[in-house]
């Protein structure tokens, strides 16, 4: 199985609107790899601006948030393609679109980097910001994980939680507890 890096990606649509959403870049080489299911706005981005900034971020908050509605994060201009990256990445990684493998399920778009920079310092694991991705990963599945699933692997992630978050994860994770909870109380919605 190929690393996967669980990042933030930028894309925008051909009127310019940006959009955000946490994707697992597919490592390939000295090429990533994004592969958005159908049908999905990274997606129909990619096929019509093909550039993406894979933003590297440590506040998980933006796992958390783009997953609840809250997408509003600020963003900032990138240095060479056109789609702007996360004014609050550490790092973030600026790619164009090589060629795509087309797939009814799952497209995958090889993408070269075209630049790599590093805006603030890694400050270290924290085990908390790990339990809140993993449950931003459940919350994405929430429409097909069966019930019992779910609420056994929040269980088991609400002890890094308890143990080691600061605010931002609590926040996090209380946005996704109520995603939750509002998607049991009504799975219609
Ligand atoms: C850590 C993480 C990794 C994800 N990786 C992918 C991915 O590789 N491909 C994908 O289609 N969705 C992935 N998802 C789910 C998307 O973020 C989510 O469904 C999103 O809304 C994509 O659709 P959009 O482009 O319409 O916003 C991931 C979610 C999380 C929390």
């Amino acid at each position: 199985m190929p690393m996967i890096r669980e990042t933030i990606v930028t894309t925008i649509s051909a009127d310019d609107r940006l959009h955000m959403a946490p994707l697992g870049l597919i490592a390939d080489g000295e090429r990533w790899i994004v592969a958005p299911f159908r049908p999905s706005t990274t997606l129909d981005n990619l096929t019509a601006v093909p550039f993406a900034v894979a933003n590297h971020v440590d506040d998980v908050r933006v796992f958390a948030g783009c997953l609840t509605g809250r997408r509003d994060w600020p963003s900032v201009p990138a240095d060479q393609v056109p789609v702007p990256r996360l004014a609050i990445a550490l790092a973030h990684m600026e790619l164009a679109v090589d060629h795509v493998s087309d797939d009814a399920e799952r497209p995958r778009f090889h993408c070269r980097v075209l630049g790599h920079r590093s805006h603030a310092p890694f400050a270290g694991f924290n085990r908390a910001q790990g339990a809140v991705i993993e449950a931003a990963i459940l919350v994405s599945r929430l429409h097909f994980l069966p019930r019992e699933k779910i609420e056994r692997e929040l269980e088991y992630l609400a002890t890094a939680v308890e143990k080691t978050a600061g605010p931002a994860e609590q926040e996090a994770w209380g946005w996704l507890l109520a995603k939750v909870q509002a998607h049991f109380a009504n799975p219609g919605q």
